[in-house]
C-alpha cells in the first residue's frame, strides 16, 4: 500500500510533494523519494526509514523544479533500503516511475533488459518498468504512448506514475488494477495526482479519480484521460469532494479497523500472488524462504509462536500443517516459552507469527529458539522489522499496513499463508497429492469472492451486535479447524468491548463450561457444515436446554439448522480448512459493532497497543 503524490505548475515542486508524503504516512511505510523534473534536468533523492530522513537528505542536497512525482513505499519485493525506494530511473537517469503494487512477472520482463544491457541498480520488480519505458521512449514516442504500450505487459501492477526530460511538464499516472488508487487534483494553472485524497484535500477539493484500466496524462494546464488497452480518450467527472483529513485516511469509513476488514479481498488476493507456481501447481514462496526441499522432508518437528490474536492463527496453523503434511506441530505462547526452558531437537523449526516483527515477547521466544540451534521462520507484515532480522526464512503477509490495535486483514491473511505452507510442506513431503492440492489452491483463489460476499452481511451483524451490546458476558464455542475461531473471535470482543468473553472448544463444555449456561449469557456458536457440524449441533442443543441464547455461525446451505438457534449467521460454504478465514470476518464485525455501539475508542481500545515493543 505505497503513498503517490505528483505534482505539475508554476510551484516549486520538492516542498509540495514531502508535504504531500506526509499526508499519506498513516498508510505505513519504510522508505521513500522524490523524482524533479526541469530545465532538461531530473533528479531524485530517496532515503529510508521515515520521512524526516528524507527531509535531511533534501537539506543536505536541494533540489527543485515544477514538475515532480514523490514515493512512500511499502516493501514487497526487496528489503526496505535507499536504492530500493522509489523513484527508480532508467540508464540515462532521464525518466522516472513510482509504482503501488506487485508485478508478478518482472523476472521474465527483466531478463531481457539485462541480455539488452540495461543496467538494474535495485532488487524491486518496479525498476523493471522504467526500463521498458526507456525502450519506448528512444523509440521518439511520447511518455503517454510509452506507458501505453508497456503497462499492458505488467502482471498484477497496481497503479504507476511518471515523468521524463524527454516529455516535459508532463506526468503520466495509471491505475491498472483495483488496488491501486489514483486520484487526479484540479488546481489553478496547477494539477496534482495522489494515490489518497489526504494528500491533495489542501490544494484542492476537485478531483477525478481513474478506474482500473486508464492513464491520466497531467500537465499545468489540464488533464486528459486515455483507456490503457487501446488508448481511446476517456471522459472523467470531476468532484467536489467535502471530506476532512482524518475520514479521508479512512477512505470514509468510521474507523480503521472497519476500513482494514473490507480490504480483506485484496489482501487475500495479494497474499496469493506469485505464490503458486502455473505450470506445477506448487506452492512455492518468494526468494526470502530458503528452506530446501531436503530440509522439509527432513523436518521433525514445527513449533509455532505466537501473541495475542496472531497465537489463534499458529494454532489453526498446526491443524493445517499436521493434517497436510503430517508433521508433528505444538503451539506456544511466546511469554510462556521463553522462560520454560524448552527443549529443542534436531531439525526442529520454529514458526513465529508476528504482524509488527516487533512484539518483544515473540522475538525473546525466537531468539531461545535460535539460540538452542533452531532454524527459525517468520510470517510478518512489516518488512524490515526484527523478527525478519532474526528469522533465516521469512513469508510476507502482504495485509499493507494494519493501523487498528486489533487485528483482522493481518489475522486472514496469517491464515490464508498457514494454508498455503502446509500445501507446501505436503506438496515437499509427499503427503499431499496433486488433485488434492489443486482443489485446496482453487478454494483460496475463489476465497476473495466469498470474503466479499460475506461482508454483504454486516447490517444484519451490526443489527445482532446491537440486541446483544449489554450482556456482560459471551461463550465462543468451535471444534476442529474453528476451534482457534473461537478463541479469536472471544479476544476480539475482549479487547474491543471490554465485556467479558470466553472462547472453547466445544467438547469442554460438559467438563465445567456448561455451569456457565444460562439466559443471561450468549453463546456464539461455530457450526459449519464439516466434520464437525452433528457434535455442534449436540453442542447447541445442551446449551439451549439450559435456557442459553445461540447465535449460531451455519453454512450458507444449511436448512437443518433453522429453528435450531435463536439468531443464525450464514458463512459461506469453502472447505473445511479454509473456513476459519471465512468463519472469522462475522466474529470481528460483531466485536467492532458492539464495542461501536458502547462508544469505545476501536482503534485504539484502552488498555492496549498495536505491538507490545516493551516487556
Ligand atoms: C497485541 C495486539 O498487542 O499484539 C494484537 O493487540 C496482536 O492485535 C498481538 O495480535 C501480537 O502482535 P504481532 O504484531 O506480534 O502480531
Amino acid at each position: 500500500m505505497c503513498g503517490i503524490v505528483g505534482y505539475v505548475g508554476s510551484r516549486d515542486a520538492t516542498p509540495l510533494l514531502v508535504n504531500g508524503l506526509r499526508r499519506l504516512e498513516y498508510r505505513g511505510y519504510d522508505s521513500a523519494g522524490v523524482a524533479i523534473q526541469e530545465n532538461g534536468g531530473l533528479e531524485i533523492r530517496r532515503a529510508e526509514g521515515k520521512l524526516d530522513n528524507l527531509v535531511r537528505v533534501i537539506a543536505e542536497r536541494p533540489l527543485s523544479g515544477r514538475s515532480g512525482i514523490g514515493h512512500t513505499r511499502w516493501a514487497t519485493h526487496g528489503r526496505p533500503s535507499e536504492q530500493n525506494a522509489h523513484p527508480h530511473v532508467d540508464c540515462g537517469a532521464v525518466t522516472a516511475v513510482i509504482h503501488n503494487g506487485i508485478i508478478e512477472n518482472f523476472h521474465d520482463l527483466k531478463a531481457p533488459l539485462v541480455e539488452a544491457g540495461h543496467r538494474f541498480s535495485s532488487e524491486t520488480d518496479t525498476e523493471v518498468v522504467v526500463h521498458l519505458v526507456e525502450q519506448e521512449l528512444a523509440q521518439g514516442r511520447t511518455l503517454d504512448e510509452a506507458a501505453l504500450r508497456v503497462l499492458p505487459q505488467l502482471e498484477g501492477a497496481a497503479a504507476l506514475a511518471f515523468i521524463s526530460v524527454k516529455d516535459p511538464g508532463k506526468i503520466v499516472a495509471a491505475r491498472i488494477s483495483n488496488a491501486g488508487a489514483v486520484i487526479v487534483g484540479y488546481g489553478e494553472g496547477e494539477s496534482f495526482i495522489a494515490s489518497d485524497i489526504p494528500a491533495l484535500l489542501e490544494h484542492t477539493r476537485r478531483m477525478s479519480f481513474l478506474d482500473p484500466g486508464e492513464l491520466a496524462v497531467v500537465t499545468a494546464t489540464g488533464v486528459t484521460f486515455r483507456r490503457l488497452e487501446d488508448g481511446a480518450p476517456v471522459e472523467k467527472a470531476v468532484q467536489d469532494i467535502q471530506w476532512d483529513l482524518v475520514s479521508a485516511a479512512k477512505s470514509g469509513y468510521k474507523h480503521f479497523m472497519l476500513k482494514e476488514i473490507y480490504e480483506q479481498p485484496r489482501v487475500v488476493s495479494d497474499t496469493l500472488i506469485g505464490r503458486v507456481e502455473r505450470e506445477s501447481g506448487r506452492v512455492a514462496f518468494d526468494d526470502d524462504l530458503k528452506l530446501t526441499d531436503a530440509q522439509v522432508k527432513g523436518l521433525r518437528r514445527l513449533t509455532l509462536l505466537g501473541c495475542g490474536t496472531a497465537g489463534y492463527a499458529a494454532l489453526a496453523g498446526k491443524y493445517l500443517i499436521e493434517r497436510l503434511a503430517r508433521i508433528p506441530c505444538d503451539v506456544e505462547i511466546p511469554s510462556e516459552y521463553r522462560y520454560r526452558e524448552p527443549v529443542v531437537v534436531p531439525d526442529q523449526l520454529v514458526v513465529a507469527l508476528t504482524q509488527s516483527g516487533e512484539t518483544v515477547d515473540t522475538l525473546a521466544a525466537m531468539q531461545e529458539a535460535k539460540r538452542q540451534g533452531a532454524r527459525l521462520l517468520s510470517f510478518v507484515n512489516v518488512m524490515g522489522s526484527q523478527a525478519t532480522r532474526l528469522s533465516d526464512d521469512v513469508i510476507y503477509l502482504h495485509a499493507g499496513p494494519e493501523i487498528s490495535v486489533a487485528s483482522t486483514k493481518a489475522y486472514t491473511a496469517m491464515l490464508v499463508d498457514l494454508y498455503l505452507f502446509a500445501i507446501f510442506l505436503g506438496q515437499r513431503r509427499g503427503t499431499l497429492g496433486k488433485e488434492k492440492a489443486a482443489k485446496l489452491l482453487a478454494d483460496a483463489f475463489h476465497l476473495p469472492t466469498l470474503i466479499d460476499a460475506l461482508l454483504q452481511e454486516e447490517p444484519r451483524i451490526r443489527a445482532l451486535a446491537y440486541r446483544y451490546h449489554q450482556a456482560r458476558d459471551f461463550l465462543f464455542l468451535g471444534r476442529g479447524m474453528n476451534y482457534p475461531t473461537a478463541l479469536e473471535g472471544a479476544h476480539k470482543l475482549k479487547e474491543l468491548s471490554y465485556s467479558h468473553a470466553e472462547g472453547t472448544a466445544a467438547g469442554e463444555m460438559k467438563h465445567g463450561i456448561n455451569a456457565l449456561i444460562d439466559e443471561s449469557l450468549p453463546v456464539v456458536a461455530i457450526a459449519l457444515q464439516d466434520s464437525t457440524y452433528r457434535k455442534m449441533r449436540s453442542n447447541i442443543q445442551e446449551v439451549r436446554a439450559r435456557a442459553g441464547v445461540v447465535i449460531a455461525l451455519a453454512s450458507d446451505g444449511d436448512e437443518e439448522i433453522e429453528g435450531q438457534a435463536d439468531e443464525i449467521v450464514r458463512v459461506p460454504d469453502t472447505n473445511e480448512l479454509l473456513s476459519p478465514a471465512l468463519a472469522v470476518l462475522p466474529l470481528h464485525l460483531f466485536a467492532y459493532h458492539v464495542a461501536d455501539r458502547r462508544g469505545n475508542d476501536v482503534d485504539q481500545p484502552r488498555n492496549l497497543a498495536k505491538s507490545v515493543t516493551v516487556e
